[in-house]
């Protein structure tokens, strides 16, 4: 197994020290009325999706504020520059005249010029530092608000969505914003103050020659905006393409037995080439933009310089403007040109983040198709009676899968259906659990539509046994217990044994401590299926499902299998999707689909008597 990607002990250590050994609360920090999660809820939908960003990450404004303080007062402290050369210029020029050298004032203005130099350092530490605070705890929670979204969303939601575009939005996208709350914000705030201070001093000194440098401004603006159009495509793309390159990955990845079985290395690989490649010009396409607006912006800032160079000395040299006027009028505006190029890099910041908010909302206001009702009420204790009145549903237009599907399965009874491969077997256990929500007709348990219960209470009445069975990384043990806080080992025991799963667990190394999934051993696909028998056992609800939960174990353990669960019934409703019909013998009710309708019904001994397709089925699965 491959180690790099592991913690060593000594990163376990790094990672600890940040920490602080404190026991964090997830809990509590997402409960805070002003945490991302929450602010979400107030926030209008018709904003752009900057300013929604923004409105979210309220809890950290008071953080940004202390690190606006610091960007300000660094800008400040670098006026003092400035006035002290100007100071100096003056004393030169006095002592030139005079013959007499003052070294005290020296000795002055070196120990202002140390103090200031000091206090920007501090200064920028705290502008730097505090504004990454924020933007990295609030990237981090807005993370973990999207990933909780996700959770929300229904099935339907990842029917047509790659896994790769996904996990590309939670972490690439909303890592982007901390570009918005640790440089953007602070950057806007800072600047515009800056820019404000400056030319109230240098229209102090010379009004004439501030308004002249005022010349290139207006271009140095739209030059930005300019700029913003063009590159803010280009951002978007990006933003786009790294999704569609994360998802081909996570595609491929997970197909590499297939791309390697089919000998399909060289087209996966020209495909992949074709995503890094492009990906890659797209990213030289916008630094190329970006620099030719860079040095452009720089050029028309050293205009300004050249307007007070000429001008300036002109006016000095006809007596209007003092020398030490001229000079920190020049480096004034030195510090006043400054902020107008971060403010037009800020343009760029602006888009990085907007083409991230944008992608991060396209997930945030995702409408889920199944959501508790403002009433929901929950479902206590229930008695597991199931009815199906009426349904049809479709996954997409066009394509009824099931049509007026009516049942009953009274508490305690065995319900089991049948029929051909994708006839919608799956489909209707799916509406149990509310994955989707049937187009027409009504599911009740114990006679309430599901769609008037939360979410959360109708699926803790229900275990199922997915046809596509999904095993966590970690031990066995923590597998069968995995929605089970504090089962103890007997009862995870006991389970594994009606799922006939303790043989085969009892053979392995760890036993019930074996690591299984991609940091451990690999099981069968008969072993993963009694595992997860063993994992609905445990949670002994009034409802059990199981879908084709026995089809790849062998024939006899399926009969064992069959025999455990038959015991467990009578004190649960148990559904029952088999493809071998001669383990659904004593169901009390069977129901044959076809072509999404309910064709035949009845107990074992009633469908072959009717001789229908029920029988017919059944007798050549007999002779196989
Ligand atoms: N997520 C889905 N999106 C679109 N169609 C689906 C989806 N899941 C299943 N189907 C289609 O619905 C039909 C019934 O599927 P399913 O209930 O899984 O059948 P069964 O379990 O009986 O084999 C099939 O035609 C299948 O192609
Ligand atoms: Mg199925």
């Amino acid at each position: 197994m491959n180690q790099d990607n592991k913690r060593t002990p000594e990163m376990q250590e790094l990672l600890d020290k940040i920490l602080g050994g404190k026991k964090q609360n997830y809990q509590d920090k997402r409960n805070k009325p002003n945490s991302p999660g929450n602010q979400l809820n107030k926030i209008n939908q018709g904003l752009n999706a900057t300013v929604k960003l923004v409105l979210m990450a309220k809890s950290h404004w008071r953080i940004i504020i202390i690190s606006v303080f610091g960007i300000v007062g660094a800008s400040l402290i670098a006026l003092v520059t400035p006035t002290v050369v100007r100071s100096l210029t003056e004393t030169l020029i006095e002592s030139d005249e005079t013959g007499i050298i003052n070294s005290n004032l020296l000795i002055l203005y070196s120990v202002v010029l140390i103090a200031a130099y000091i206090l920007r350092a501090g200064c920028r530490w705290l502008g730097m530092f505090v504004s990454h605070i924020a933007a990295w705890t609030f990237a981090g929670e807005l993370m973990a608000v999207i990933y909780e979204k996700f959770q929300k969303l229904s099935m339907r939601y990842f029917q047509n969505k790659q896994t790769g575009q996904l996990m590309s939005h939670m972490i690439n996208d909303s890592s982007q914003a901390h570009v918005l709350i640790a440089h953007a914000i602070p950057d806007l705030i800072s600047n515009v103050i800056v820019i404000i201070g400056v030319l109230i001093l240098i229209f102090t000194i010379n009004p004439v020659l501030a308004a002249v440098t005022m010349i290139p401004v207006p271009l140095i603006i739209w030059s930005g905006t300019f700029f913003s159009k063009k590159v803010a495509p280009l951002f978007k793309l990006d933003r786009v393409m790294l999704g569609e390159l994360n998802a081909a990955v996570q595609d491929n990845l997970s197909g590499m037995k297939e791309i390697q079985a089919f000998g399909q290395e060289n087209r996966e690989l020209d495909k992949m080439s074709v995503l890094c490649d492009q990906y890659a010009r797209i990213n030289v396409r916008a630094n190329y933009v970006a620099a030719i607006f860079h040095p452009g912006i720089e050029f028309l800032i050293s205009m300004g310089t050249v307007i007070v160079v000429g001008i300036g000395g002109y006016l000095a040299m006809g007596g209007d403007m003092s020398v030490p006027d001229v000079v920190g009028f020049l480096m004034y505006l030195g510090i006043f040109y400054q902020p107008l190029a971060v403010l037009s890099r800020l343009f760029e910041d602006v888009q990085i983040a907007y083409a991230g908010a944008s992608r991060i909302f396209e997930v945030l206001d995702a409408e889920s198709e199944v959501q508790d009702m403002p009433d929901a009420k929950v479902l206590e204790s229930c008695e597991g009676e199931i009815e199906f009145e009426d349904v049809s549903f479709k996954y997409i237009e066009e394509e009824p899968v099931l049509e007026n599907i009516n049942f009953k399965a009274k508490p305690g009874e065995m319900i089991a259906v049948v029929g051909p491969t994708g006839v919608g077997k799956t489909t209707i256990v799916s509406l149990i659990e509310r994955f989707y929500d049937p187009q027409k007709g009504r599911i009740k348990i114990d006679g309430v539509d599901i769609k008037e219960l939360t979410l959360e209470s109708l699926r803790s009445q229900i275990s199922m046994v997915l046809q596509d069975v999904f095993l966590f990384n970690g031990t066995i043990a923590e597998n069968i217990a995995y929605s089970i806080k504090g089962a103890t080992q007997e009862q995870i025991e006991e389970a594994a044994r009606i799922a006939c799963a303790d043989e085969f667990i009892n053979q392995m190394p760890g036993g019930y401590n074996t690591l299984i999934g991609e940091r451990g051993v690999r099981l069968s696909g008969g072993q993963k299926q009694r595992l997860s028998i063993a994992r609905a056992v445990l949670r002994n609800t009034p409802i059990l499902i199981l879908d084709e939960a026995t089809s790849s174990v062998d024939m006899e353990t399926e009969l064992q299998i069959q025999q455990a669960i038959e015991n467990l019934t009578g004190s649960r409703t148990v559904i029952v999707i088999a493809h071998r019909l001669s383990t659904i013998i004593s169901a009390d009710q069977i129901l044959l689909l076809d072509k999404g309708t309910i064709k035949e019904r009845g107990r074992y001994e009633e469908l072959m008597a009717q001789n229908g397709i029920f029988a017919r089925l059944n007798k050549r699965k007999t002779r196989d």
